[in-house]
């Protein structure tokens, strides 16, 4: 890699960061493309946060990523937010312009493209169960909210988390039949026989972390199962779903895509998103 003297920082922010696949992806795509770019870990603890955020206008840097534990608290520090971002209540994204520093979220337009790209799945009309309401929830309803589904129940260990995404976005998308429900089999058995999309949106599945058990054989031929988990790539909740001939849609695409959004949101140029996924692949698989 060439550093010169016209050299632009890229970078991402978050803590902890020294698990992050990020600068691998994006620096294998400013490497393909020939950019005179560099993407940087930045390891930010959160009583830090606002001077690493000025240091993006200080430093002349040209674009970040926010990641754990900052994609909300940002919000504040910024000068301006996209639409989406302020739907979300998160960002992931910022760019510099000319000072402006500008919050965006790519995470749910990520996760749309490779649901699209990778599973072949269209959520306009469809029946879809999300897992979770989260920060990584609200980012994927928000995107799928968009696409026109007839229906999309949310289901939560805490119910009431679930009820309010559902009050919240009932406002924005009346035309949506919106349902919360406890994470729990006896709820979910039903909804499961007419989906045609189940994701998780929680940690569950992720290494360490508790395991997903749904009633997956309830669901029909042909619907996806997808998780945004990609540590492992294949989780036992996925491995179910394969076992029972469903549709398997991992969180690499995920990853990958947000990733490529971003890239051309500070470069203006498509990303090379074969070679990012080929890196992020080779890195999950040598950890
Ligand atoms: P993120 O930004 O990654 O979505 P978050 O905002 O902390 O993280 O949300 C975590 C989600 O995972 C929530 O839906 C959470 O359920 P609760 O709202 O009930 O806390 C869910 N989650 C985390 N650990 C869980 C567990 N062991 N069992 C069930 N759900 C879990």
């Amino acid at each position: 890699m060439k550093i010169s003297g016209r050299t632009r920082i890229l970078g991402i922010f978050g803590h902890p960061i020294g698990h992050t696949l990020s600068p691998a992806m994006h620096n294998a795509a400013i490497e393909a493309l020939g950019l005179d770019m560099v993407y940087i870990p930045f390891s930010v603890r959160p009583s830090r946060l606002k001077d690493a955020v000025e240091a993006i206008r200080g430093l002349d840097i040209l674009g970040i990523n926010i990641t754990i534990p900052h994609k909300e608290v940002v919000i504040d520090l910024l000068d301006k937010l996209s639409e989406e971002a302020r739907a979300i209540g998160a960002v992931n994204t910022i760019i510099n312009s000319n000072g402006m520093l500008i919050g965006l979220n790519t995470d749910g337009q990520g996760y749309l493209r490779s649901l699209k790209g990778d599973a072949g799945f269209n959520p306009k009309g469809r029946d879809i169960v999300l897992v979770g309401a989260g920060g990584a929830a609200r980012g994927i309803l928000t995107a799928l909210a968009g696409e026109g589904p007839a229906s999309i129940i949310i289901a939560n260990r805490t119910t009431s988390k679930a009820e309010s995404l559902v009050d919240e976005f009932k406002v924005k998308f009346p035309d949506i039949d919106l349902r919360a429900c406890a994470l729990d089999t006896s709820e979910l058995k039903d909804p499961l026989k007419t989906a045609a999309l189940l994701i998780n949106t929680t940690s569950l599945g992720m290494e360490g972390k508790g395991r997903l058990e749904l009633p997956l054989e309830e669901m029909p031929g042909g619907a996806v199962v997808s998780d945004i988990v990609y540590k492992p790539l294949k989780t036992d909740f996925l491995k179910k779903a394969q076992d029972l001939g469903l549709v398997v849609h991992d969180g690499l695409g995920m990853l990958v895509q947000q990733g490529a959004i971003s890239f051309k949101i500070w470069t203006g140029l498509d990303a090379p998103v074969d070679i990012m996924r080929n890196v992020v692949e080779r890195a999950l698989e040598e950890e």
